[in-house]
């Protein structure tokens, strides 16, 4: 059976202000449709039963998490993480859960924080990605066409001949770079041989399983204790006790990097992570003058910019390539090729409490 995993236990700390601790990224309306764990989840309504849903969160936010859940989506799915410790744990905790409860099943790992256009193209794509990820043992994923040096990516080498024509062009990923610096990302994108990462996984509960053995053997270790209490009186402080102390690393440099055995196939659906302010322009139309304004605004002279308010007056003069965020209670100004950079600002708040 396919069982798809919502990895929702993010920060979104590049979107602060507008991002918080208790309601990241994942609980935002970004787009103004809805908020984004919600889209991931009417996504693939039609192709997997929601019931068929597995949500990985953070103590923190699960409260909200389910004042808002689908009544579908059964209760005892929602797995708590005690502590952050990045997707790799994330993604071993749900696998285990669900060896225990299925036994073998597809595992289909879905960020909560992307923008899809086309979402008949993308049930079709991810359709496909099962059949493949079904009849191999190869760790699927979904490459994106990549149109700008992005450093927030992963960048995926495919082989030129495909390794699979059916159901769909699938090639094997030569080599799988987590978010190269500009230089290398610029290359990347000129070579034309390289995919973003859309960080949609595809595989055997079984396989993957395997390759958290064989590459992070230190992190499997520590999560059997675990393993063998899903279910029983002595897992939630089981879970408390082993949480804090697992290696804090996201599956992209942990395994897709290190493993031989992975696959992509491309999608064409629109994808964006929206994952900082600069990627706004993505999914809003930029003015004539290059301009993003979600705010009540004013300005001369001002191109290039992404303009974000929450009802007080903003205005600008003579500015060009800056994001403005604000929030009322805090108010970010950066240039735009820096926005990655709005993580080191929550970094430093959470240093100082
Ligand atoms: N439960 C849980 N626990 N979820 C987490 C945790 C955690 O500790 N850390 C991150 N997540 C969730 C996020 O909420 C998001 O939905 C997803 O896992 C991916 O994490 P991000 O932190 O958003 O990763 P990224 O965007 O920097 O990079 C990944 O996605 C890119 C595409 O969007 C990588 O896979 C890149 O290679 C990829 O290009
Ligand atoms: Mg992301």
């Amino acid at each position: 059976d396919k069982f798809v995993t919502i990895l929702a236990g993010g920060g979104g700390t590049r979107f602060w202000p507008l991002s918080r601790q208790e309601t990241p990224k994942q609980f935002l309306n970004i787009s103004g449709n809805d908020i984004m764990l919600n889209e991931t989840i009417k996504r693939f309504k039609g192709i997997i039963p929601l019931e068929h849903t597995v949500i990985v969160t953070n103590r923190s936010q699960a409260v909200l998490l389910e004042s808002i859940m689908h009544s579908s989506v059964p209760k005892s799915h929602i797995l708590i993480e005690p502590v952050a410790r990045n997707t790799s744990a994330s993604i071993l905790y749900a696998a285990f859960f669900l060896e225990k409860n299925q036994g073998e099943s597809l595992m289909v790992v879905l960020p909560s924080d992307h923008h899809i256009t086309s979402e008949d193209q993308f049930r079709e794509t991810l359709d496909e990605a099962c059949t493949v990820a079904i009849e191999t043992d190869k760790i699927v994923t979904i490459g994106i066409k990549p149109s700008f040096p992005s450093t927030g990516y992963g960048y995926i080498c495919y082989e030129s001949k495909p390794f699979m024509t059916r159901p769909a062009a699938v090639y094997e990923v030569s080599e799988f770079v987590e978010k190269p610096n500009f230089k290398k990302a610029q290359s990347y994108l000129s070579s034309g041989n390289y995919l973003w990462n859309s960080g949609m996984f595809i595989w055997k509960t079984s396989v993957i399983i395997e390759h958290f053995k064989r590459f992070l053997p230190r992190l499997y270790k520590t999560m059997l204790p675990l393993r063998d209490h899903l279910g029983s009186s002595e897992a939630a402080a089981v879970l408390s006790g082993i949480y804090p102390t697992l290696q804090n690393i996201s599956i992209d440099y942990g395994i897709l990097e290190r493993s031989d055995d992975v696959v992509v196939l491309t999608g064409n659906f629109g994808w964006n992570d929206i994952g900082s302010w600069d990627a706004l322009g993505s999914i809003f139309p930029p003015d004539e003058e290059g301009n993003i304004v979600k705010a009540n605004y004013m300005g001369i002279d001002t191109r290039n910019s992404i303009i974000y308010g929450n009802g007080r007056l903003i205005t600008t003069i003579g500015i060009d390539g800056l994001i403005i965020a604000d929030t009322g209670d805090a108010l970010l100004v950066c240039p735009k090729d820096r926005a990655q950079s709005v993580k080191e600002i929550v970094d430093m708040l959470k240093e100082k409490g």
